[in-house]
């Protein structure tokens, strides 16, 4: 054999050296992937957090369409169909994690006059006589208010504080009347 030529078990030798060592640095990589890939995947799942979000939704809004809500932009409305007084009329409809219903535009009243029925609304001027607030404690918007002609008018000076909806044949169809008067009354419960 040439002594100038290295014998084949040296270079067996470096061969199986050099495959050790990239197994190690294969290994280390995959040690050091697999790592980062555990702990992202304690990061939440937004997708899944939003799909679960929209099915309690839908599951909710199912529940509620069928129990006599109607839904209409983002809130349900139940109309009832006995009548009461203003007050018990909103605990009632409190009760139900709603509270009596707060017009905020036009096609709102349009929506709730289509109910032709003469019900109350979540308006009063109770607390301070000619200042008339919604159930949430906002002050009642001249520009969405739809008072009939000649309304609010106390009328006799019979102190009329609470808000019905009363002349649904007509667009501007609100009416003040006495709080104690019994009537059916409509419900709004907000979702989003
Ligand atoms: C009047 C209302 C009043 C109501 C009382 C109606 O005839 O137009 O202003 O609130 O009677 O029942
Ligand atoms: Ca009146």
């Amino acid at each position: 054999m040439d002594k100038n030529l290295p014998d084949a078990s040296a270079t067996n030798r470096k061969l199986v050296v050099l495959i050790l060592g990239l197994l190690c640095i294969l290994q280390a990589a995959l040690n050091i992937s697999l790592r980062l890939a555990l702990y992202n995947s304690d990061a939440p799942d937004y997708d899944a957090v939003i799909r679960n979000l929209k099915e309690e939704r839908d599951q909710l809004k199912r529940k509620l369409n069928t129990s006599g809500w109607v839904y209409f932009r983002s809130s349900f409305y139940f109309i009832s169909s006995v009548e009461k007084s203003w007050g018990d009329s909103r605990d009632d409809c409190l009760q139900q994690g709603a509270d009596l219903v707060i017009i905020n535009s036009k096609e709102e009243n349009e929506f709730t006059r289509q109910f032709r029925r003469l019900f109350w609304i979540g308006l009063t001027d109770t607390e301070t006589e000619g200042t008339w607030k919604w159930v949430d404690g906002t002050l009642l918007n001249t520009t969405t208010s739809f008072w009939h002609p000649g309304e609010p008018n106390s009328s006799g000076n019979t102190d009329e504080d609470c808000g019905e909806a009363r002349y649904n044949y007509a667009e501007y169809n609100w009416n003040d009347n006495k709080c104690n008067k019994l009537n059916f009354w409509i419900c709004e419960k907000m979702v989003a």
